[in-house]
This record gives C-alpha cells, structure tokens and sequence, in this order.
C-alpha cells in the first residue's frame, strides 16, 4: 500500500492506496465522487475526466499514486455556493446533454479549453473536445453549449478550490 495525500474538491485527503489503483477508481470507490464515470476503462472515452491541478486529465489514465501532492477537481467540485459554473449552466441552457453520461467529462474537458482558450471558434471547440465521446447528442448542443459559456463569460473561477 501506498500513502497519498491529496486535496480533491477543496477538500484535504489522505489515505492508503494500492499502488496500480486508478485515480477515477479512487475517486469513485474511495472518496463516492461517482460524477466521474468510466466510460471505457481504455482512455478513449474521455467520461472520466478531471482536473489534476488545473488542467483536465483522463482519469483512468492516472495512478492515484500519481495525484500525491496534487488538487483535483471533479465535476462535483465545480459549482460553488451552490451556483453552477457557466459552463455547467451553458451546457443546461443549450441541452447539451441527453443521457448524460459523457457531461461530466464534456464539462470538465471543456472548462480546461475554454481556460486555455476563452474565445474559440467553433472549428478549436470541435477539436479541443476530441478526445470526449459522446452517443446521444451528435455533438451540436455540446459545441453551443461551450460557445455559449464562452459568449456569456465564467460565473466564477473553479468553485472549491477557490
Ligand atoms: S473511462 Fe477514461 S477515457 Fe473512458
Ligand atoms: S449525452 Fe449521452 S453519451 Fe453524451
């Protein structure tokens, strides 16, 4: 077993781990943040995705191990004060979603993007969002909703971790 310590959501963690545990297991199993799905297990999908210090990872792509030391941000920790984020209210507003299964990881992938990028052009959506996989939606509402956040501006920088 291994010890990690980690800040996942503003809130500080440690624990014990399993070396090879995933941290999209970690966070669903361990701690019930079961709004990062697995979509594939493959790293493919792009379902489980967070943000590892910032910036959006695949999170069946990263031993928890790996997260030691880190901030994590699921899509749990996103709205705060109980207000959504804009992205979250984008994706609401446009329906950007329809089982909503991938939205976790669409919004995360896309608050990640629109940091980088806070103006992008519908071409630098599509492409920013390649790596998430969506089966419902054709994307359309997905690609407005995150035009739409950018249009509108942030409610506010990322919730917990403020
Ligand atoms: S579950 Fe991680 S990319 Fe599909
Ligand atoms: S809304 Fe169903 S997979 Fe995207």
């Amino acid at each position: 077993m291994a010890k990690i310590s980690l800040t996942v959501d503003g809130e500080k963690v440690s624990d014990e781990v399993e070396p090879r545990m995933l941290l999209v297991h970690y966070l669903r199993e361990k701690l019930g943040r079961t709004g990062t799905v697995v979509g594939c297990d493959t790293s493919n999908c792009g379902a489980c995705t967070v943000h590892l210090n910032g910036r959006s990872v695949k999170s069946c792509n990263v031993l928890a191990v790996q997260a030691d030391g880190a901030e994590v941000t699921t899509i749990e920790g996103l709205a705060a004060n109980g207000q959504l984020h804009a992205v979250q209210e984008a994706f609401r507003e446009c329906h950007g979603l329809q089982c909503g299964f991938c939205t976790p990881g669409m919004i995360m992938q896309s608050v990640d993007l629109l940091n980088e990028n806070p103006h992008p052009t519908e071409a630098e959506v599509r492409f920013g969002l390649e790596g998430n996989l969506c089966r419902c939606t054709g994307y359309h509402n997905i690609v407005k909703s995150v035009l739409y956040a950018a249009e509108h501006g942030s409610a506010h920088s990322e919730g917990a971790q403020a």
